[in-house]
């Protein structure tokens, strides 16, 4: 009831950067999301989301601080043994907040402008971009939002699915971003939640098998907003079976300009690429 909206228009072509453009910038932090929306290009903000063990919701890929790219509170290195004890559904947001998430080279990524930077909680983001943008960009951004949660996880890196959508769904609720709100997932339990309690929310359902397109549909169950598979499972007849079924097409993490144009070529609705200055 208090949750009424009308889908804003989707961008004729998804230009999306991967966990805000992590091959630029920390990735899934508020200074990745800003330098986003700096190039001017981006028109969607992929971004994925974690619960913590006081019930916030922060961003992050992985479910405990990644050692590669995370300082402890003092500058220091974290070993993966303790990495993998700094689980987030764990820990409190208070205590999250205090590692550095941006100083540390990550060699995977060369270009990553490295500066201090810390875990933002999923409200404070959309606050600082929704101000950012009606500051300096003039022109609404989407956010594509990925709920890590899986049967595997359950209770141990994330609430059950249940929780974890009402979690996230009061953040979207109370910052009225919802028209402009895409929610993926691998775990298609969160999409099918989403679907029942929210119909109108978009939902966009994030594939890594070698399934068919039918019988992914046939798990899923409903029709979602986005198919979006691994690039490389992209093909004209995907694209094709997709668009038949009034479905967007939108694969990820595309990291070439050659592969932007061919998968263009095909048909498809947006890509997700870490380096979205080669839009
Ligand atoms: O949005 C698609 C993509 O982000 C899924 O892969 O592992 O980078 O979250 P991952
Ligand atoms: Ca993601």
């Amino acid at each position: 009831k208090n949750m009424e909206f009308k889908n804003a228009d989707f961008p004729s072509f998804s230009a999306e950067a991967h966990r805000g453009g992590r091959g630029l910038m920390p990735e899934n932090t508020i200074p990745a999301m800003k330098n986003a929306i700096d190039l001017g290009v981006v028109t969607t903000l992929e971004m994925d989301t974690h619960i913590t063990a006081d019930g916030q919701v922060v961003l992050s890929h992985d479910e405990y601080i990644n050692p590669l790219f995370s300082l402890t509170p003092d500058g220091k290195e974290i070993s993966n043994e303790e990495g993998k004890n700094l689980i987030l559904y764990k820990m409190k947001y208070k205590d999250l907040k205090k590692y550095d998430v941006g100083s540390k080279p990550y060699s995977k990524f060369p270009r990553q402008k490295k500066l201090k930077t810390y875990m933002p909680l999923l409200s404070e983001l959309i606050d600082s971009v929704q101000n950012y943008i009606k500051v300096n960009h003039k022109k609404p951004v989407f956010y594509n939002i990925e709920t890590k949660c899986s049967p595997a996880g359950d209770g141990i890196y994330n609430p059950s699915a249940d929780e974890f959508v009402e979690k996230l769904m009061a953040v979207l609720i109370k910052k009225k971003i919802l028209p402009y709100v895409v929610i993926q997932s691998f775990d298609k339990r969160t999409l099918q939640i989403i679907h029942k309690k929210y119909p109108d929310v978009r939902t966009s359902y994030l594939i890594e098998n070698k399934k068919s397109f039918e019988d992914n549909m046939t798990d899923l169950g409903f029709t979602p907003f986005i198919y979006s598979p691994d690039y490389k499972l992209v093909n004209a007849d995907l694209v094709k079976k997709c668009h038949d079924a009034k479905i967007k097409v939108l694969p990820w993490t595309v990291n070439t300009k050659a592969e932007i144009e061919q998968l263009k070529s095909l048909g498809v609705d947006g890509v997700i690429t870490d380096y979205p200055d080669l839009y």
